[in-house]
């Protein structure tokens, strides 16, 4: 694996080339597999929808639209993960009710290092007027647009731009943010987390040098491909929720602007894209591709494969034990269901379940529930259509509810307040 300098990267050039940034929804691999567009871009969602609902009925009261900056936006994910957030997740009418819909915008502009995700950002959204991309280098700060744009409502990112950034290179991005932003205007960055389960070895770092890594790709390709090409690797910054905490304090101190932390999610704990790959911890199991088959049509998952061992994990302080609550949680929930398929049996014949965590007692009947309800039908596959994605969303339920946003899943989430009196 050859490392390079990030003008000279190939990787996103070639992947838009090769189709990968086309909109796409789901896959058992790839860039938009089913955990992308299941698991991490709904949950992206759900963590941004009250932030979201607040500065757009703000926004509304005085008769303006939203102004949206993306710091890295790609080929504009970040328009799609935005504007398709639902008001409330059980609504069973035909339209969506979205929170910031197209109409509410007055500005979406995508800043990218790379030309080839700009021009494919305006393929893909270029004809809507108020949807607009640009070449910059974000390493620079915030550039010109400090100068012909006005202040932004929402300085957004989304899935590890802003790690490709260094430490100094990110303060001098946020402290242009608060002396660009309004009082009340919204921050929010998509960090790849140190503590992933992907790269234990990463852990203990210590020093800056230690936090930033050589990273890949690799998940873009299939197995076969990543066996017989040299795929690029590039350096990324790993980040800790403390760390975060610790860098709005900073941009606080030097900028005399207030940077609060509102929000901090750890997303894809045991689903991370190099789960798959195993290219930093071949200890692992294919969790990803075994979710991505729970949420395929027509695919039945051996559920067995999907029990996973905690005991694989050096010892660390706080890390230790919440992954080991959490894969207990899983681990039951995967067998319950296992043997609710097979047995006439049922949730009040499994002894002491009312004493367990509460999102696990809330997954746990969930399921009891779908199987009892859909056992019956004949039309389709019922397991593979109903009952496995239904288990799919139980088990991602299950890791947003017990994560503790301290940088343990693959993405950290954080959500910051520009404050200015
Ligand atoms: C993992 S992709 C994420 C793209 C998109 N935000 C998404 O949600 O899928 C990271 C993006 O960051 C961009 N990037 C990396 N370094 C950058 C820099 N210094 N300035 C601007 N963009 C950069 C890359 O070109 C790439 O499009």
């Amino acid at each position: 694996m050859k490392s390079v300098k990030s003008n000279e990267w190939k990787t996103y050039t070639q992947a838009v080339q090769e189709g990968k940034y086309d909109l796409y929804v789901g896959n058992l691999f790839g860039k938009y597999d089913n955990v992308r567009t299941y698991w991490e871009d709904q949950l992206t969602r759900i963590v941004l929808r009250p932030f979201l609902k607040n500065l757009t009925e703000n926004k509304r009261s005085q008769e303006q639209g939203v102004r949206i900056v993306d710091l890295g936006c790609g080929a504009g994910q970040g328009y799609d993960i935005l504007t398709k957030i639902d008001y409330r997740d059980l609504d069973l009418g035909l339209q969506h009710k979205r929170v910031l819909p197209y109409e509410d915008i007055s500005l979406f502009l995508g800043l990218d290092i790379s030309q080839a995700m700009v021009e494919k950002g305006k393929s893909l959204f270029g004809e809507q007027a108020k949807v607009q991309f640009q070449e910059a280098d974000l390493s620079q700060g915030l550039g010109e647009i400090k100068n012909t744009e006005s202040a932004f409502d929402l300085y957004f990112s989304s899935y590890g731009s802003l790690s490709h950034l260094a430490r100094k290179d990110l303060v001098t991005l946020l402290e242009d943010v608060c002396h660009h932003g309004n009082n009340g205007s919204l921050v929010v960055m998509d960090l790849i987390g140190r503590y992933s389960i992907e790269w234990p070895d990463f852990w203990h770092a210590q020093s800056e040098e230690e936090k930033v890594r050589e990273y890949n790709m690799g998940y873009l390709y299939s197995e076969s491909v990543r066996k017989t090409t040299d795929i690029e690797s590039f350096p990324l910054r790993f980040w800790t929720g403390e760390e975060v905490r610790e860098l709005a304090q900073e941009i606080t101190t030097k900028t005399g602007v207030k940077l609060e932390v509102v929000k901090l999610v750890d997303r894809s704990i045991l689903v991370g894209r190099h789960t798959d790959t195993r290219s930093f911890n071949p200890q692992l199991k294919p969790t990803r591709r075994l979710i991505n088959c729970l949420h395929e049509d027509y695919m039945r998952t051996n559920l067995d494969e999907l029990i996973l061992d905690a005991s694989i994990f050096p010892e660390h302080r706080f890390i230790t034990p919440l992954l080991k609550d959490l894969i207990k949680s899983w681990n039951i929930l995967i067998e319950f269901t296992q043997h609710r398929l097979t047995h006439n049996f049922s949730l009040p014949d499994v002894t002491g379940w009312d004493e367990f965590p509460k999102p696990l007692q809330f997954a746990l009947m969930t399921i009891d529930r779908v199987i009892a309800d859909v056992g019956w039908m004949w039309y389709g596959d019922p397991r593979a259509n109903i009952i496995e994605p239904q288990l799919g969303y139980a088990l991602r339920t299950l890791e947003y509810e017990m994560q503790r946003g301290w940088g343990c899943g693959h993405g950290l989430i954080v959500v910051m307040k520009i404050q200015k009196d």
